[in-house]
């Protein structure tokens, strides 16, 4: 793993969370982006050389409006940038780690992202992403 890449947050209103952390960082978002496959809309905001993902679920079947529901709001997942993202599957899989999706699919900001079951990680959801080119 490089860094960390971002740490996502659920929330339930996205225009009052960018508020909130516009505050809270002393600066805005960067960019929002629609995740039509996930159901989630997202804003980004930069913190030295990582990031905060805000995801707004966009519909009741969405894993954010289940987390929410279960959880509350907070923190969803950690994000780690990778380099090769498929050797990182591989290598995790031997370590025990329940993948949660094999073929890395097309996440927000340019990236390929896989999960990792919460289980696994002791109840932390734990996305790898590398860089689309
Ligand atoms: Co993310």
């Amino acid at each position: 793993m490089r860094k960390i890449e971002h740490i996502g947050i659920a929330v339930k209103d996205m225009q009052a969370a960018t508020q909130i952390y516009s505050a809270l960082l002393g600066y805005t978002h960067y960019k929002t982006e629609e995740v039509p496959g996930e159901g989630v809309n997202t804003t980004f905001f930069t913190c030295g050389d990582s990031k905060i993902e805000l995801l707004e679920a966009t519909n009741q079947d969405s894993a954010i409006a289940k987390f929410i529901a279960k959880k509350g709001e907070g923190v969803h997942h950690i994000a780690f940038a990778v380099d090769d993202i498929n050797a990182e599957v591989q290598r995790l899989e031997k370590e025990g780690f329940v993948v949660l999706n094999r073929e890395p699919k097309i996440g927000a900001d340019n990236k390929w992202v896989v999960f990792l079951h919460p289980k696994s990680s002791n109840g932390v959801l734990v996305e790898l992403c590398q860089e689309r080119n």
